[in-house]
């Protein structure tokens, strides 16, 4: 039988790629301010969002989650939230209308801050540093005093988380998020695409579909939901003082749910048997992320599913494969194969980000656009064969025109990655490369649909 979840039992676990603080009384005033704060979600949203995660997981629609790798200090700027809020939207729409079913929309916003780092110290030059961790726990200059983690970061992210999510409701709701305009942005993207071409079939036919709905009386102005979305935010769970800190027993069902976000979700490093951050996600009663990397063998996948799910409730859990292009296809399918025959109903989501990582010559790290995509095309052929639903993409992107990943329609080279290479961790999709993704994906969504509407035939 399990031992008895409280919100601080991970304490007794062994917990990796967590920062030491010089003072630790510091970081305990910290914490007890954050536990008297207000939460940034309340339980009946995460709710609804695993309510939506269930129909994805039973095959009726699709995850769309992104956003930044790190959130930082320097970037927050509504302009950057909005710019990445709305590539998003212009995604779902394509998504949705070749996928012919709703799309969850989550963004990697508002608390993703803290990052599993693959070396715990950075040398530069001769010189031997802490690594950066995340703006919530050290500074990104390469100076000792910089690197120090800082208690009072958690105040600044926890007052960012707040500030972004704020206009995301605004912006989600108020009017902003209308379809219309959505394409409209899509429409001025295409004029500028070299790949115009390759993806005007599916722009036009969605332009007519909004056309044909118009005409039928069916628009923003007389059907509300058209005038804004859901949508909703997650972060790895990472940090877990502050994780303890914004968790808050439901009065409406006595609960616990952890109010820094909508989804939390355990990275591909913290994942182990026994981790505290298993021990504490497996207590609150938000959807839960859980990375799959190549290390994971099937059985003990099987034994996390019943440690963080034991009720198998639909919604609960999000695999999200993140293999590399040219491992996904043998390591995906006895993931998919073992979840499958025990019968777990849960959404497999695919990462095409960190298995493809790469230095360029310039030095830079960077994913090739064509590997990204390669990596999507093997989850996809691995859903097909298995008969399981390939049900959503997990991605690292912005709204902004930065340098990071190499390709796409107007090729990055790597002597271009140096032009805005912005990132405080690991290289993003940019907003063009966003969007070709998803035409892209467009094409194996169809298939999966048209497979679908044979199999009810
Ligand atoms: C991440 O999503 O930023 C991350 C660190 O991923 P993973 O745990 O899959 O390496
Ligand atoms: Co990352």
């Amino acid at each position: 039988m399990a031992s008895k979840w409280t919100p601080d039992s991970w304490q007794a676990k062994e917990a990796r790629h967590l920062p030491s603080y010089p003072d630790a009384t510091a970081l305990g005033r910290v914490t007890d301010t954050l536990t008297s704060f207000p939460p940034l979600v309340f339980a009946g949203e995460a709710r609804a969002l695993k309510a939506d995660l269930a129909e994805v997981a039973s095959g009726k629609g699709f995850l769309l989650q992104g956003g930044d790798c790190a959130e930082s200090f320097a970037e927050f700027h509504p302009n950057n939230i909005r710019d990445t809020f709305r590539v998003l939207l212009q995604m779902a729409v394509v998504l949705t209308f070749a996928s012919k079913q709703p799309v969850v929309k989550v963004g990697r916003m508002a608390g993703q801050f803290a990052k599993p780092r693959s070396s715990p110290v950075e040398v530069q030059g001769g010189v031997e540093l802490p690594s950066y961790l995340g703006d919530n726990i050290n500074g990104i200059d390469f100076t000792a005093e910089s690197r120090i983690p800082d208690p009072q970061r958690l105040m600044q992210a926890y007052s960012q988380s707040a500030a972004t999510l704020n206009l995301l409701r605004a912006f989600s709701t108020g009017g902003y998020a209308n379809l219309r305009q959505v394409h409209q942005w899509t429409l001025d993207f295409m004029g500028r695409s070299p790949w115009a071409d390759k993806f005007a079939e599916v722009s036009n036919r969605i332009g007519e579909a909004l056309d044909f709905m118009q005409a039928c009386g069916i628009d923003p102005q007389t059907v509300p939901q058209l005038q804004g979305t859901s949508f909703y935010t997650s972060h790895e769970a990472l940090h877990l003082a502050y994780e303890q800190a914004m968790t808050r027993q439901d009065s409406l069902t006595g609960d616990w749910y952890d109010c820094s976000a909508h989804m939390l979700w355990i990275g591909d490093r913290t994942r182990f048997e026994g981790s505290a951050h298993v021990e504490f996600l497996r207590g609150v009663g938000n959807p839960i992320g859980f990375k799959c990397g190549p290390s994971l063998a099937p059985d003990e996948l099987l034994r996390q599913l019943d440690v963080l799910n034991p009720a198998r409730e639909a919604g609960r859990i999000t695999l999200i494969s993140r293999f590399g292009d040219d491992k996904v296809e043998a390591g995906l399918a006895p993931l998919v194969r073992a979840v499958k025959r025990e019968g777990h109903t849960v959404v497999w989501s695919c990462d095409p980000m960190h298995g493809n990582v790469i230095k360029a010559e310039s030095g830079y790290k960077t994913r090739p656009f064509d590997r990204i995509l390669n990596e999507v095309r093997g989850f996809f052929a691995v859903h097909r064969a298995e008969g399981t639903h390939a049900g959503g993409i997990h991605i690292e992107m912005t709204g902004q025109d930065v340098t990071e990943c190499m390709g796409g329609a107007v090729a990055i080279s790597d002597s271009a990655l140096a032009d805005r290479y912005h990132t405080h961790c690991d290289p993003r999709l940019n907003a063009a490369q966003s969007i070709e993704l998803a035409f892209l994906l467009a094409d194996m969504l169809n298939q999966e649909a048209v497979d679908r509407a044979q199999r009810a035939a």
